[in-house]
């Protein structure tokens, strides 16, 4: 793809985070974007109101109606952009959410339903795309996972398997696809404070006492090590990179501690490793500790804290972003 000319850009999740900041810097760099959007919520009206006051100050955006649970909301939304802009040149996907707390705690069917969003979601929108591209002789498929797309860490592994999902289908795609000209890059962020929903947590609280003293050592121990979140507008301005670029590398981290995760991955044994994530999540040692009566609420504020810090819930967004 030419780096000059602007692009058809369809962003999915385009009410808060992440997507709407890279809808928001695509539209400002001069591309036509489709926009994506479930639902403006209560924390999204803030959100709604720029990408309309965008379009009046002239750029091109479309909002379009986008469940990425649904085939026909998936269907609809890609015919609304191709009917709007006849062409589709980049998807980027980043309509998804992540559930927190031990996998005990995760109950089957709230694993399916996150499954349902961030990884057959993903499927969804390659599906819809894909033959659009083929016809058009190309096309640039941005996948947003995570700097847990490659690694673990405790309590993040219910959304982490979505995350490792969502690497292993872009992957395999970026290999099926460049036959069509479609090339696939793969954006990997690290923790940024974030503009839509708290993380869900794992629902089923009666088995989270056992891991009380564990959570809160974890999530003492990730906010001593991560005081200070980086600027999430770095991964809007790595979106609009992935998009211009003459062409683009299949895995980026963005953010510190991504890039130092995924190379401390890379470069320690894998026993050193493991003793790393111990060492950083604050759990060796926990469960020596004589047992105590939980206290369930602070466990998952604890929890959520550490991997959120500096935001307690979604209906206050003044000030947040
Ligand atoms: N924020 C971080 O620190 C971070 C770090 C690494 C990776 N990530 C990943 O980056 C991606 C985006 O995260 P974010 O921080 O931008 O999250 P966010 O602020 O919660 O925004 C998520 C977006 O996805 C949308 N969405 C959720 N389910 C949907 C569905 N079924 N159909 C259509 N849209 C749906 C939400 O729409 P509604 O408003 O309708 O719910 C929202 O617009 C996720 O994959 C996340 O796991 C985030």
């Amino acid at each position: 793809m030419s780096i000059h000319h602007p692009r058809v850009v369809f962003v999915s999740g385009c009410s808060a985070g992440f997507g709407f900041r890279s809808a928001r810097a695509l539209a400002r760099a001069g591309h036509h974007v489709v926009a994506g959007v479930r639902t403006f919520s209560r924390h999204g009206q803030q959100y709604a109101a720029e990408l309309k006051a965008l379009r009046a100050e002239g750029h091109r955006v479309t909002l379009v109606p986008l469940d990425v649970d649904r085939d026909e909301s998936v269907a609809h939304a890609v015919d609304a952009a191709m009917q709007a802009a006849g062409r589709i040149d980049v998807l980027v996907n980043t309509a998804a959410y992540s559930v927190l707390g031990p996998l005990e705690a995760c109950r089957p069917k709230q694993l399916l339903a996150m499954f349902d969003t961030n990884v057959v979601g993903a499927l969804r929108l390659f599906r819809a795309v894909l033959p659009i591209m083929r016809e058009q002789g190309g096309g640039r498929i941005v996948q947003i996972t995570s700097g847990l797309g490659r690694v673990v860490l405790p309590f993040m592994g219910v959304y982490a398997a979505s995350a490792w999902a969502q690497e292993a289908f872009a992957e395999a795609l970026a290999y099926e696809a460049q036959g069509f000209g479609v090339e696939v890059a793969i954006l990997e962020p690290a923790g940024y404070r974030r503009g839509g929903r708290p993380r869900k947590p794992v629902g089923d609280e009666a088995r989270l006492s056992a891991y009380q003293d564990a959570l809160i050592a974890f999530g003492e121990r990730v906010n001593q090590s991560d005081p200070a979140e980086g600027d999430p507008e770095e991964v809007a301005r790595a979106v609009v990179e992935l998009v211009e670029a003459e062409k683009v590398p299949l895995r980026t981290p963005v953010g510190e501690a991504a890039v130092e995760l995924l190379r401390m991955r890379r470069t320690l044994s894998a026993e050193a490793f493991e003793r790393e994530i111990y060492e950083r999540t604050g759990l060796h040692a926990v469960y020596e500790d004589e047992e105590e009566e939980a206290d369930v609420s602070a466990v998952l504020a604890a929890a959520e804290a550490a991997v959120s810090p500096g935001e307690s819930d979604d209906e206050t967004p003044a000030g947040r972003e």
